[in-house]
């Protein structure tokens, strides 16, 4: 009795790791997040696929039904896929349900994804890390930014490194006014990046103490630090679908999209 605990990456499917997309077309459950897309459970061919997804505001199913879901499922046998967005053990209560299960007495195999802390960046053409910039990064989750519950945002804001927020962009203001608050610059870089790894990407850059200005439908990732003002990077292009003709050779398709990110600039 296994259950495969999959990372399913930050949207495209062409960042699966070969672990996850052989796992998944051999499914015959797959018990898959919200944020999990659907050219990635289209790979799961024979699966029954089960919805567990929490939508934000929304209802919630909890935490304890889905651990006894997946508990229920690894006795009954078969290859079941437990799928969450990007790597399973980062804000995914990935942990939480390896020890329900292993409590259980069945076996949990983790296959870590590709996590949108920094595939999201990397998609957009913001470097986490880059020499000179910013010499670390710190992923934390907005989820607490009003209050200081579980985050010391003071030591954060105090580091002066990267900070990558994920489940921040129902909270920016809060999270913009508490890292000013603390100490950190009010036009430093920021940059918002939506649906990072998809068709849908789009970065919004911008500054702390008009992080409250934004509006990018989540998910989206936020990159706060001199890393998120880098311009002329390459950027993520999301992978064509097989029938879609080669681009044309003689068009330098990297140079265009970079050159079209300015700085406080949109682009989709
Ligand atoms: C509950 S956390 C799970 C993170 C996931 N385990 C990971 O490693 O990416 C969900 C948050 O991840 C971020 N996120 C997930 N997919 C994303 C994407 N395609 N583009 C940008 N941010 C994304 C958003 O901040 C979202 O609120």
């Amino acid at each position: 009795m296994t259950v495969h605990l999959v990372g399913a990456g930050p949207g495209d499917p062409e960042l699966l790791t070969l672990r996850a997309d052989r796992l998944l077309r051999t499914a015959d459950v797959v018990v898959h997040d919200r944020l999990v897309g659907p050219a990635v459970l289209a790979l799961a061919e024979r699966a029954r696929l089960v919805d567990v997804g929490k939508l934000p505001g929304g209802p919630r199913r909890a935490q304890a039904d889905i651990n006894r879901l997946l508990i229920e499922e690894g006795r009954h046998g078969g290859t079941v896929v437990r799928l969450k967005g990007g790597d399973p053990y980062l804000f995914g209560r990935g942990g939480e349900e390896a020890a329900d299960l292993r409590a259980a007495g069945i076996d949990v195999e983790v296959v870590p994804g590709v996590s949108s802390a920094l595939a999201a960046p990397a998609a957009a053409g913001i470097p986490v890390t880059h020499r000179t910039v910013s010499a670390g990064v710190t992923i934390v989750t907005g989820a607490t930014a009003e209050d200081s519950s579980g985050v010391d945002w003071a030591a954060l804001a105090a580091l002066g490194h990267t900070l990558v927020v994920l489940m921040g962009v129902g909270r920016a203001p809060e999270l913009a006014s508490t890292l000013i608050g603390h100490g950190r610059c009010p036009i430093e870089p920021v940059a918002v990046i939506g649906s990072g790894t998809l068709s849908g990407q789009r970065t919004v850059r911008t500054t702390l103490e008009r992080l409250d200005r934004v509006d990018v439908p989540a998910p989206a990732t936020i990159v706060i630090g001199p890393v998120a003002a880098l311009v002329d990077l390459p950027e993520w292009l999301p992978t064509p679908p097989a029938s879609a003709p080669e681009p044309d050779p003689a068009t330098p398709a990297l140079t265009a999209v970079a050159t079209a990110t300015a700085p406080g600039g949109i682009h989709p």
